[in-house]
C-alpha cells in the first residue's frame, strides 16, 4: 500500500484546461472515492496517476517518490475501467495469470494464486471459458482479479460497476469493500454515483465541473458539513434557502429569509466570511425535518405549508411541501411501523419542524 499525492497537477486537451492545478492527498491503505459530475475530469485524473497520460504541470508522488516521469510499469498502480477490456481470445485463467507469467513467476505458484483468487470471487467454475461466454458481472470480476493478482500498491477503479444492474452492483460493492479490507491496498474509486461513494469510501473528494476539488473528507463530513452549495446539492438531496445573516454577535443568531421569516441557526465556529447582514445560503436536509399536522414541542424552528405531492419509496416517503414564498420543500420520512403513524395526504396543511443544529450555513 502506498499514498498518492498530487501537487498542482494540470492537464489540458487541445488547449482546453481539464485539470486546473489540483492538490490532492490519497492516504495509504484506504478506500478513497472520487466523486464528480460527468465530464469533470475524473478519468483524466486517474489516467495521469496511472501514467497512461502525462501531466502538463505539477507533480505526482507515490509515497515519498516522485513518479511524475515514471513509465506505467514502474508505478505499481493498476487500473480497472468501466468496460472490462479483457483479452477476448484468452480464457478466464489466462487473463488473470497474464501479469504473473509476464513476471516469470513459477508455474505452480501462478496456478495456486489464480485459482485462490477466482475462488474468492466465485468464478472458479468458469476457469476455461472465454470472456464472451460470461455475464457482465462475471467479466467484471475477472477484470478485478486480473488487476489485483500482482498485488499493486494502488488500484484505480474507474466506474467499475457502471455496466451492472442495481442488485449486482450492490453485491459487488460489498465484495470490493471486503477485498480492500483484506488487501489493504490503496483503492481509488471513481464514480458519479453519490450512493456508491458514500457506501464504499473511508475518505472522499468532490470534484466540480471545472475539475477543481471542492472538498475532501469522510463521507459523514461531506454529507453533514458540506463547504459549498455545490457539495450540498451534489451529495444527497437538500433544501437551499437564500437569506441574510442576522444577530451574528448575539446568543441567538438568525437567518432572515425574504417572505418566509427569521429562523434560528447554530454556528459552532465562526467563519472568516461571516458578517452581520451578509448574504448566506441555508442547507437543510430533507430527513432532518419533522412533518406533522399536529403541534410539536422543543424544536428551534417551525414553518407552515401545503403538501403538493407524495412519493412512496418503500423504506421512506418523500413529501413536497409548498411554502408561503412559493418555494417547494422536500421532506423524507422513514416509514416506521413502531407506532401508529399519522396519515398525511395530498393538500393537507402541515407544520415542518427542525433543529437549528441541523442547518448548514454556506457562503453565497
Ligand atoms: N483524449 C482527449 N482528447 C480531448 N478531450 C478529452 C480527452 N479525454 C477527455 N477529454 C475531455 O476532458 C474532459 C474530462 O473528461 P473525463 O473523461 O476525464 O471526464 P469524467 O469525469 O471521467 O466523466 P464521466 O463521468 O462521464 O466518465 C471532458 O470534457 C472530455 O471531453
Ligand atoms: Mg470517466
Amino acid at each position: 500500500m502506498r499514498s498518492i499525492r498530487l501537487e498542482k497537477v494540470k492537464k489540458s486537451y487541445r488547449g482546453t484546461l481539464v485539470i486546473p492545478g489540483v492538490d490532492l492527498y490519497i492516504p495509504a491503505g484506504k478506500f478513497f472515492a472520487l466523486l464528480g459530475p460527468s465530464g469533470c475530469g475524473k478519468t483524466t485524473l486517474l489516467r495521469l496517476i496511472a501514467g497512461l497520460d502525462q501531466v502538463d504541470g505539477g507533480k505526482i508522488f507515490g509515497g515519498d517518490d516522485d513518479i511524475t516521469e515514471r513509465p506505467i510499469n514502474q508505478r505499481a498502480v493498476n487500473v480497472v475501467f468501466q468496460y472490462y477490456a479483457l483479452f477476448p481470445h484468452l480464457t478466464v485463467f489466462d487473463n488473470v495469470a497474464y501479469s504473473l507469467r509476464l513476471a516469470k513467476q513459477p508455474k505452480v505458484l501462478i496456478e495456486q494464486k489464480v485459482v485462490r483468487l477466482l475462488e474468492a470471487f466465485h468464478i472458479d467454475k468458469h476457469l476455461y471459458k472465454l470472456p464472451a461466454e460470461l455475464s457482465g458481472g462475471q467479466q467484471q470480476r475477472v477484470a478485478l482479479a486480473r488487476a489485483i493478482i500482482n498485488e499493486p500498491d494502488v488500484l484505480l477503479l474507474d466506474e467499475p460497476l457502471a455496466a451492472l444492474d442495481f442488485k449486482l452492483r450492490e453485491k459487488m460493492l460489498l465484495e470490493l469493500i471486503d477485498l480492500q479490507d483484506k488487501m489493504k491496498t490503496t483503492f481509488v474509486y471513481v464514480t458519479h454515483d453519490q450512493f456508491e461513494a458514500l457506501t464504499v469510501a473511508d475518505q472522499m473528494a468532490i470534484m466540480n465541473s471545472k475539475g477543481e476539488i471542492e472538498q475532501c473528507g469522510t463521507p459523514k463530513e461531506i454529507y453533514e458539513f458540506p463547504h459549498s452549495s455545490f457539495v450540498a446539492k451534489f451529495v444527497g438531496t437538500t433544501n437551499l434557502f437564500d437569506g441574510k445573516l442576522k444577530d451574528l454577535e448575539s446568543e441567538e443568531p438568525h437567518i432572515d429569509i425574504p417572505d418566509l421569516g427569521k429562523f434560528k441557526i447554530y454556528i459552532p465556529q465562526k467563519k472568516e466570511w461571516m458578517r452581520e447582514g451578509c448574504d448566506v445560503m441555508m442547507s437543510l436536509r430533507p430527513e432532518k425535518i419533522l412533518i406533522t399536522k399536529k403541534r410539536a414541542k422543543n424544536f428551534s424552528n417551525k414553518l407552515k405549508g401545503n403538501v403538493v405531492s407524495i412519493v412512496y419509496h418503500g423504506r421512506s416517503t418523500q413529501y413536497n411541501v409548498l411554502l408561503s414564498n412559493q418555494m417547494r420543500l422536500q421532506v423524507f420520512e422513514q416509514n416506521e411501523e413502531h407506532f401508529p403513524q399519522e396519515v398525511i395526504d395530498y393538500d393537507n396543511e402541515v407544520y415542518l419542524y427542525w433543529q437549528k443544529e441541523n442547518v448548514v450555513l454556506l457562503q453565497r
